[in-house]
């Protein structure tokens, strides 16, 4: 059984680390391993934009840079630095963060979008990522 409630605390505090001089927004995942460890991410921007990566791509690359190779779920949390927690939205992830998840996720994994600490909706990758396209995988 996930504790989702712990999940999406720790992508609070992933968030704090978000490096966002461009755009204020920031973003905070935690990622959970079928073992049971979780690895945080945030976004990290640069001034020349495309280096940009997501909370959820630094969270599944930290991971897989470790040899983690099985995940059940990512938790997901972002808003403006001036939006207090529980007055913003929920933070969606990108096409190309689903890609990455898609990757090295089944359809049941799930993805947990928070906009307060206990104000949550989970989904999986099924429904994020339909008819997802993974041409070399299974040759
Ligand atoms: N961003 C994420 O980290 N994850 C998302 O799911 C949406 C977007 C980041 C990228 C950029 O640093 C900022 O949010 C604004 O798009």
């Amino acid at each position: 059984m996930i504790d989702y409630k712990i999940l999406v605390a720790e992508a609070y505090k992933a968030q704090k680390m978000a490096y966002i001089p461009y755009s204020n927004w920031a973003v905070g995942a935690a990622l959970l391993t079928k073992e049971g460890k979780i690895y945080r991410g945030c976004n990290i921007e640069s001034s020349t934009f495309s280096p940009t990566n997501c909370a959820e791509r630094t969270a599944f690359f930290k991971a897989v840079s470790e040899g983690e190779r099985d995940f059940v779920a990512i938790a997901i949390v972002g808003n403006d630095v001036n939006t207090p927690i529980g007055q913003g939205d929920y933070c969606s992830p990108c096409g190309v963060c689903r890609q990455v998840m898609t990757e090295f996720c089944q359809e049941d994994f799930k993805i947990i979008l928070a906009k307060d600490y206990d104000i949550y909706q989970v989904y999986t990758l099924g429904q994020l990522m339909p008819l997802a396209s993974l041409p070399l995988k299974n040759q």
